[in-house]
């Protein structure tokens, strides 16, 4: 891509494609760069640093704010990224902040899943850590493990309680809902206290009516981290309460799954390099707010079920890209969905995109 861009580029100038990037099995292994991501990444941007080509992380991972994520990135990866290019499992549930902005909601996985939903703006979350805390014996393991999940919260519940409603006794509350926000820590505890919300309408201990709304980010029965072969993710999770919660209550378990290969994720990421490309732009007024002013858009995955799947239900302008440094390891394409290209690496991925388009 030997045009550099002395100043932002004009409508005529403005790339013609935007480009989404799978992390865990094509950028990253745990937090390890693979596939030469680093440099493949640079050549996206303009030679003082400024980005060129608008891309975005469109991610099933989670756990961490998207502010704070895009600072993680620029550490691991050594580019500049800004919050509005970090799309995560979770990024939707903020549409969902209208619903339950007041109402007591339980976020559920690693990292701070609470600082991540109040973020969006809902006003009164308690982590599952914290919940789990209202009750005494709500785990009978617990004495058993080698840490008690207070002792990791205290980052989440302090920017947490910035944005929280001082509230009385809030364990006494009903749950309205529960957001499973990134993967669970502790898969035992979390089904119990799950099972506890969900089969008692909100109240453990007092038996009540109606299943509270349960929320997943992802539906990855596995996904590739750094470990050779590929982790249990957060569909596995859902797999293992699903069946216990069935086996227990009188009614299946009702929850809704968001991140790809949902068309809506492909969609909104659509929207979201929209809104990068025309920040590209001298005059933005010059381009309609329309997604269609892309020809084409590149999905680099590794996950054939997930990444590909999801491409290639969302169709036009999407291009689908599939690497073999994550889940799928096989020498030609894959037979349940294949890929518009397979190549080894995101390096690669990138290489093919920069001599198609430029
Ligand atoms: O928990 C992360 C896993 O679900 C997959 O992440 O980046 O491959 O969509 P990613
Ligand atoms: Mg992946």
């Amino acid at each position: 891509f030997s045009r550099s861009f002395s100043e932002s580029p004009s409508r005529s100038e403005r790339p013609s494609f935007g480009i989404a990037f799978d992390i865990d099995g094509v950028l990253l292994l745990g937090n390890t760069p693979v596939g030469a991501s680093p440099g493949a990444l640079r050549r996206l941007y303009d030679d003082s640093g400024k980005l060129k080509i608008p891309y975005i992380f469109l991610t099933n991972g989670g756990g961490f704010p998207e502010s704070k994520r895009a600072i993680e990135l620029n550490q691991l990866l050594g580019v500049n990224v800004s919050p509005l290019q970090v799309v995560q499992g979770h990024s939707p549930f903020k549409r969902l902040v209208n619903r339950f902005e007041n109402e007591l909601i339980v976020a559920v996985g690693k990292g701070e899943p609470a600082s991540v939903m109040s973020e969006y703006g809902f006003r009164n979350v308690l982590s599952i850590d914290e919940y789990a805390n209202c009750f005494q014996n709500i785990d009978p393991l617990a004495q058993y493990k080698r840490w008690t999940p207070m002792q990791v919260i205290d980052e989440d519940t302090k920017v947490k309680n910035k944005q929280m409603t001082p509230k009385t006794n809030v364990c006494l509350e009903r749950v309205q809902a529960a957001f499973v926000v990134s993967d669970p820590v502790d898969w035992g505890r979390d089904i119990q206290v799950l099972c506890d919300i969900l089969r008692t309408g909100g109240l453990p201990g007092r038996n009540t009516g109606k299943q509270p709304h349960l929320y997943f980010a992802s539906d990855d029965l596995e996904y590739q981290a750094a470990f050779p072969s590929e982790r249990l993710g957060m569909g596995a999770f859902r797999i293992a309460l699903e069946s216990i919660f069935n086996r227990i209550h009188p009614n299946a378990l009702e929850y809704t799954s968001f991140g790809k290969p949902n068309p809506s994720v492909f969609k909104n990421a659509e929207i979201v390099l929209e809104q990068l490309a025309l920040s590209l732009c001298q005059n933005p007024d010059s381009v309609n707010g329309n997604a269609h002013n892309f020809k084409t858009l590149y999905m680099i995955g590794d996950n054939p079920s997930v990444d590909i799947k999801g491409a290639r239900q969302a169709g036009q302008p999407w291009f689908s890209i599939l690497t073999r440094t994550g889940v799928f390891k096989g020498k030609e394409n894959h037979i349940d969905f294949p890929a518009n290209q397979v190549v080894d690496t995101v390096e690669e991925a990138v290489d093919y995109i920069l001599r198609k388009e430029c």
